[in-house]
């Protein structure tokens, strides 16, 4: 049986959470001036990533680059999110990092119209999603750059019978659960995400 205290307790408890349930997202369009930021951040990941990934691959071959991948990748991830005070990441179409690569919520609706955008004929190049959303959580900009595979990223990320067996094997041991392998070149292979508060 409730007790009059109990009752009270749970009609403050109800209170309280309804607030937050009843919050509505109210999405805008991003300002010009925060998208230019917010994409020089985008590239800034692709072409610091792209240079280790190129200098590793000359340097000490594919295998190896396999672990400066691992290692790198998320590394520089970090440090722009710590330097911006922003969520910098990158996720994949399919993922090969289990943890950080799949796409979530809003990310694989941003994916998701990528491909669709794609299908029109738009090059993913250029291909951009940016949109401000206000939350429980506050107002902040998501941000989205398509990734497009190039032929150099077949190596790692193209059919399973063309990847050079060192290659295969490390990702075996390193990525047991990998999907992001059958890929060509042109196709799109994710995005780099951004989370930046308002
Ligand atoms: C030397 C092998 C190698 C090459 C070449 C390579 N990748 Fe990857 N890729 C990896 C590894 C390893 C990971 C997982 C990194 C991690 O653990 O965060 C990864 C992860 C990714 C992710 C993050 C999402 C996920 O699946 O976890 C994207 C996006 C990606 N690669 C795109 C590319 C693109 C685009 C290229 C070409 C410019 C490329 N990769 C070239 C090995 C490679």
């Amino acid at each position: 049986m409730k007790t009059p205290l109990m009752i009270s307790l749970t009609l403050l408890l109800t209170a309280c959470a309804t607030p937050e349930t009843r919050t509505v997202t109210q999405v805008e369009p991003a300002q010009p001036k925060q998208i230019e930021e917010t994409r020089a951040v985008a590239k800034a990941l692709g072409s610091q990533l792209g240079g280790k990934l190129k200098e590793a691959m000359t340097a000490s071959g594919p295998a190896e680059a396999v672990s400066v991948c691992k290692n790198i990748a998320p590394q520089i991830a970090n440090d722009l999110s710590k330097q911006t005070g922003w969520s910098v990441s990158r996720v994949g179409t399919r993922a090969r990092n289990a943890e950080t690569g799949p796409a979530k919520g809003w990310e694989a609706e941003a994916l998701a119209s990528f491909a669709a955008r794609m299908k029109q004929g738009e090059k993913p190049d250029t291909m951009e999603f940016a949109e401000v959303v206000t939350d429980a959580s506050g107002k902040h900009m998501r941000y989205a750059k398509a990734i497009a595979m190039q032929p150099m990223c077949l190596t790692c990320h193209g059919a399973t019978d063309s990847i050079p067996e060192g290659v295969r094997a490390r990702l075996a041991t390193e990525y047991p659960l990998d999907q992001a392998t059958g890929y060509s070149a042109g196709e799109l292979r994710g995005a780099v995400v951004i989370t930046r508060p308002l």
